[in-house]
């Protein structure tokens, strides 16, 4: 799915439905946007009001893609962003993109101690056990190793953002949708063990 962006967005956009889109525009509303892993940047086409976006992603294809679909996408690692509330960006968006990081609660920490909000849309899954392989195969971007990639499911995705301080949480279809700020008590992973799936070494 990551080696091409249009497979990719035609698989994305039938796995998901348009709702998650239409609230986190409605969520972000005029203020401007940074997307952390925004793949293609389809993202800047579903917000409807915003005054500014950029997206980041690692994948050259995929950014490629989102360049000549005329977003404004670039190519640059999530970890290397260094987040300061006067750095113009008022609302940093992650979709899909915590099962990709191996350290997420790191950089969420992060986000919230720089004063940003913060939206995450994350999936969760519910496959048996003997299945979850196959997410990891499946799901694998060729940038993270998937030894260390956590997937959630819906409980312990739920009790994640809470842990995390999420002040606002929505449930919606096979996804959560959280925003955290510190204003309202958005503080950052305790350490607190939640349970989720990681990825085993594969040989494929
Ligand atoms: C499931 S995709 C989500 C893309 C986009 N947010 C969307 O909703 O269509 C996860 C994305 O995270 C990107 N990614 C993973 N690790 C990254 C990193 N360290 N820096 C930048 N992008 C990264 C991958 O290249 C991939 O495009």
């Amino acid at each position: 799915m990551y080696y091409s962006p249009a497979v990719y967005e035609f698989f994305i956009q039938r796995m998901h439905s348009s709702e998650r889109y239409e609230h986190i525009s409605r969520l972000v509303g005029e203020r401007t946007v940074l997307e952390l892993g925004c793949g293609t940047g389809i993202l800047q086409d579903k917000l409807e009001r915003t005054k500014s976006y950029m997206g980041i992603d690692l994948n050259e294809k995929f950014v490629e893609h989102g360049r000549r679909n005329g977003r404004n996408v670039r190519l640059m690692d999530i970890n290397s962003y260094d987040p300061k509330e006067e750095d113009g960006w008022e609302v940093v968006v992650l979709i899909d993109v915590l099962h990709h990081l191996p350290y997420y609660e790191k950089l969420l920490g992060r986000l919230l101690r720089s004063g940003k909000e913060v939206v995450v849309c994350e999936p969760f899954h519910s496959l048996p056990g003997f299945l979850t392989p196959f997410l990891f195969i499946v799901d694998s971007d060729g940038i993270n190793d998937i030894r260390k990639v956590r997937w959630h499911k819906k409980e312990s995705l739920l009790e994640f953002v809470r842990e995390m301080g999420a002040h606002e949480v929505v449930l919606l279809n096979d996804s959560v949708i959280a925003v955290f700020n510190k204003k309202n008590g958005g503080r950052g992973h305790s350490g607190k063990k939640v349970d989720c799936v990681r990825g085993k070494k594969l040989s494929y």
